[in-house]
C-alpha cells in the first residue's frame, strides 16, 4: 500500500493532469505528450481531461501495442480553449499545433468517453477546431480507428457510434474493425491505470495492425 502511494505522488509530480505511463515498471513508457513524431505514424487523442482517465489509461497502453515501426505520439487536449467561431481565423496556438500534429501524422487514433451516450464535449470541441476554418479542415482524408473504455457494460458503444457519424462528415477515413469496446473498465485497468486484461490488449493490438495496414493501402493505391 505505501509503495502505491508513493507511485501515485511519482505520477502526481510529473503530470498533474493524468497517466505518465509510468506505470511503475523499472523501464517506463514515455508517452511522448507534446513530443512530436519522431517517426510517421498515429497521432493519439483521448476524450477525456480526467486524471486517472480509463481513456488516457488505454491510450497509454495502446502505444506499447503498436506494430513494429510505427509510433503513437500523444495530444492532450487540455490547452484546447471552448470554441469560437470569431476566432476560427485565427486560432489559438493551441489548435494551429494540434491541427499541425494531426496532418504531419499517417493516421489518428482517438479514445473516446462516453458521456450521457454521447462523445464528451472536450473531444467535440478538438474535432470541431481543428475542422475549421471552411476548407482548411486538418482531418480531411485521413484515416483513423477509434476505441472506447467505461466502467458501465456498454462500454462507449453510443460514443462511438457518434465518433463515426461525425467521422464521416469530416470525410476521415475510418476503420472498421475490430470494434474495441472496453466495458467493466474498473476490473481492465489496475489501480495504477495499466491495461491488465490479455483480451483487451490483443484487440488494441489487432485494430492498431489494421490501421497501419489500412493507411498503407489507401496511401499507395494507384489512381
Ligand atoms: C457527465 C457524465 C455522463 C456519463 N455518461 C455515461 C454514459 O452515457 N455511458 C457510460 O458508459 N458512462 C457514462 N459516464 C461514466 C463514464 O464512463 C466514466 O466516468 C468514465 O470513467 C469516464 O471516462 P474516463 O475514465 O476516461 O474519464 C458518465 C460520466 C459523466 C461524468
Amino acid at each position: 500500500m505505501r509503495v502505491r502511494l508513493i507511485q501515485f505522488q511519482r505520477l502526481e509530480r510529473r503530470r498533474p493532469g493524468g497517466w505518465q505511463c509510468d506505470f511503475g515498471r523499472p523501464d517506463p513508457i514515455d508517452c511522448g505528450v507534446g513530443q512530436g513524431l519522431r517517426q510517421a505514424g498515429i497521432l493519439g487523442i483521448a476524450g477525456s481531461l480526467r486524471r486517472g482517465s480509463y481513456n488516457q489509461a488505454a491510450l497509454c497502453a495502446a502505444k506499447s501495442l503498436v506494430p513494429e515501426n510505427s509510433e503513437i505520439d500523444l495530444f492532450p487536449l487540455d490547452g484546447i480553449p471552448l470554441f469560437n467561431e470569431d476566432d476560427e481565423k485565427r486560432p489559438p496556438s493551441s489548435v494551429v499545433e494540434l491541427k499541425k500534429r494531426i496532418r504531419s501524422a499517417n493516421s489518428v487514433l482517438i479514445v473516446t468517453t462516453e458521456y450521457n451516450c454521447s462523445i464528451p464535449g472536450v473531444l467535440k470541441n478538438a474535432i470541431d477546431w481543428a475542422s475549421r476554418p471552411h476548407g482548411d479542415s486538418a482531418w480531411f482524408g485521413k484515416s483513423a480507428a477509434i476505441m472506447g473504455a467505461s466502467p458501465g457494460a456498454i462500454g462507449t458503444a453510443r460514443a462511438q457510434q457518434h465518433l463515426r457519424q461525425i467521422f464521416v462528415a469530416l470525410n476521415l477515413l475510418l476503420l472498421n474493425t475490430p470494434e474495441v469496446v472496453i466495458a467493466d473498465a474498473a476490473h481492465r485497468f489496475n489501480e495504477d491505470g495499466k491495461l491488465i486484461h490479455e483480451p483487451t490488449k490483443e484487440l488494441i493490438r489487432e485494430l492498431l495492425k489494421n490501421l497501419v495496414d489500412f493507411t498503407r493501402r489507401i496511401s499507395s493505391a494507384p489512381a
